[in-house]
């Protein structure tokens, strides 16, 4: 349960964000998308999409599509963080509104544009989900080419979480003798300046950190068009360094991403096994149906989350997760499980013209 203190400072934050969200959009009136805070191009795209009377999918993938082939994003597609085994691995899913159609693709390799084969499980198969090898055959069957997703700077982050791994001992196979011996004596990256002699200074610290604190990055993208038509999409490489074949609530139906015209659609970034939990995209859902604003309906999600750790608070400061919500009338909100976390401390938001960030509510403050 949020003490006193807490329900009035969420409280405050939900009022900044009525404001920020009354009626801009809905049936008739213009298009807008929302998305994780790493969609302001995305947003952009989508609504481009849906301005020159594009499908509501069709705008959304276009606009995730930007992220899934940026070498530089490492939280999406191609140049994504990958698992243990050094290998990329991607979960994406769609559901689109005005046929209540659903597709989703799991820890599929070597394509650079999950959330493509996802539609394409919608639109070619009688399936909803396809997983591992069986997702890359269909993608290549459907003339995708086959390619090596990690990038020299995944790479790095991947070799220099191998090292940073250790033993109780202090040992660990993936360098010398030399830098085992001399691990605790010194911090890290004299060590790793060795390892990576042509890694510049800026890559290798943020190599480890990402070594140290592993991401699920992740966008999730939402669009409404001007006849109240909507659809959604979430893709991901996950979490970083994962177990082979774990999978995050991104490509699940009702948890990384749920859609229904009559109601609005609602998705999730951050800790997907929080999510699939509690199904979060689908609770938002429900919630909307029975009258309940997105911006209380994203903490209702939230408050499922808690409630899994018995609402323990230094438990639950160890994790993240943000929820997406947006109504078909227009009205939309994003809420996240803690004030601070970070750059997720934002959510983007469309409806013409530049992109902007908004702020989010939260359940609790640290
Ligand atoms: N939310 C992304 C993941 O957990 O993989």
């Amino acid at each position: 349960m949020m003490n006193r203190r807490e329900w009035l400072t969420s409280s405050a934050a939900l009022a900044g964000a009525a404001t920020a969200a009354a009626g801009q959009s809905g049936k008739g009136k213009k298009p807008i998308a929302i998305s994780s805070p790493n969609g302001l191009a995305a947003c952009a795209k989508a609504v481009q999409v849906m301005q020159a009377g594009g499908d509501t999918l069709d705008a959304v993938i276009a606009g995730v599509n930007i992220l899934e082939l940026d070498p530089n994003d490492t939280s999406v597609g191609y140049g994504g963080l990958p698992n243990e085994e050094g290998e990329v691995e991607l979960d994406a899913s769609v559901m689109h509104g005005p046929t209540r159609r659903a597709g989703s693709v799991a820890a599929i390799h070597g394509i650079k544009t999950p959330s493509k084969i996802a539609k394409l499980v919608m639109d070619h198969t009688t399936h909803v989900m396809l997983v591992g090898e069986g997702a890359t055959k269909f993608a290549v069957a459907h003339g995708y080419q086959r390619e090596d997703l990690l990038t020299e700077k995944a790479r790095t982050a991947w070799l220099v979480w191998k090292e940073s791994l250790r033993s109780p001992g202090g040992f660990n196979n993936w360098t010398s003798f030399d830098k085992n011996l001399r691990a605790d004596a010194e911090p890290p990256f004299e060590r790793l300046r060795e390892s990576f002699p042509n890694v510049n200074e800026e890559t290798l610290q943020w190599a480890w950190h990402m070594a140290n604190h592993p991401t699920y990055g992740t966008i999730n993208c939402l669009g409404l068009n001007e006849k109240g038509e909507i659809s959604g999409v979430t893709t991901t490489s996950g979490l970083a360094w994962k177990i082979p074949g774990r999978i995050g609530d991104s490509p699940i139906i009702g948890a990384g991403l749920f859609v229904d015209p009559d109601v609005g659609g609602a998705g999730s970034t951050g800790v997907g096994e929080l999510n699939i939990r509690v199904a979060g995209g689908h609770t938002i859902v429900e919630a909307m149906r029975r009258g309940v604003h997105p911006r209380e309906a994203v903490l209702e999600a939230l408050k499922r989350v808690s409630k899994l750790f018995n609402d323990d608070k230094p438990m639950l400061s160890k994790l993240g997760i943000e929820f997406y919500a947006l109504r078909t009338d227009g009205e939309y909100a994003a809420g996240s499980l803690w004030k601070s976390t970070g750059d997720y401390q934002a959510f983007a938001v469309n409806d013409g013209g530049e992109s902007r960030l908004e702020k989010p509510v939260f359940l609790y403050e640290k």
